[in-house]
């Protein structure tokens, strides 16, 4: 399958089902709490999508149960909500949701700290893995590659210390969740597939406090770091445009 470009109207529409992933993501993160379980934040989500008139984009794909996607601590992503994951006073949580509105597909995640009990260490780790989305977003421009947006993610998590995940990797979207391009969180400038007008990417960092080897649990979909320190996600979709960067997600 090649790279499917957008058109403006669909872009809209793209804009639609992001402003809905925010909606919920903002729902969500203002109930992360100690005490709070990951399936209450599931549910919360699940409800909302649907008043919002969407429709969840994780449950099912590949069998996955959950509308969200809720990673504690270590764990990097897809983490399955529970209700025996109660969440405590110093843990972070990764929380990815996906929608789908009229065709269209919506993906973003945000890492929350729980209650006011992060070492400031980790509290650097969420902003220095946010900060390396923004310089992700900064190169999707028409005319650079992909590898220009993984590179300057990289570059900026190194820099801080902290190691990008290799085995997990951003992704195009639109009709479908996942669509070509990979979009790697390492790479090298001028290198990859050359960004066009009305490609939307969806930007992933996933950032480890320690080494950047993963494993994946026996429930097969939640990742984990290998050495078992924390990791951060954030995740925008943003399409290529004439004018440069737009995020859809916000
Ligand atoms: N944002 C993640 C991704 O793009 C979430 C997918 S979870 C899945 O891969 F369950 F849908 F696979
Ligand atoms: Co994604």
């Amino acid at each position: 399958m090649a790279i499917v470009c957008k058109s403006a109207s669909e872009i809209e529409k793209m804009g639609h089902s992001g402003h809905i992933v925010r909606q919920v993501l903002d729902h969500v993160r203002a109930l992360v709490a100690p005490g709070v379980t990951t399936m209450d934040l599931e549910r919360a989500a699940d409800k909302m999508i649907r008043e919002l008139g969407a429709k969840p984009a994780f449950k099912g794909y590949y069998d996955y149960p959950c509308v969200l996607c809720t990673s504690v601590n270590e764990e990097i992503v897809h983490g399955i909500p529970s209700e025996k994951r109660v969440l405590k006073e110093g843990d972070i949580v990764s929380i990815d949701c996906g929608v789908v509105l009229d065709g269209y597909y919506g993906d973003a995640a945000i890492t929350v700290p729980v209650g006011n009990g992060v070492k400031p260490e980790i509290k650097k780790l969420l902003d220095v893995t946010e900060a390396s989305l923004y310089r992700g977003i900064e190169q999707a421009r028409i005319g650079n590659c992909v590898g220009d947006v993984g590179a300057a993610v990289q570059e900026h998590v190194e820099a801080a210390g902290f190691s990008v995940v290799r085995e997990f990797v951003g992704h195009g979207i639109g009709t479908r969740l996942h669509e070509e391009p990979q979009v790697p969180n390492f790479g090298s400038r001028g290198h990859g597939a050359k960004l066009r007008e009305g490609m939307v990417l969806a930007i992933e960092p996933m950032v480890n406090y320690g080494k950047p080897e993963t494993r994946v649990l026996g429930d097969k979909w939640t990742a984990v770091t290998a050495d078992g320190s924390c990791s951060a996600h954030f995740e925008h979709c943003v399409a290529v445009t004439k004018e440069g960067p737009v995020i859809l997600t916000q």
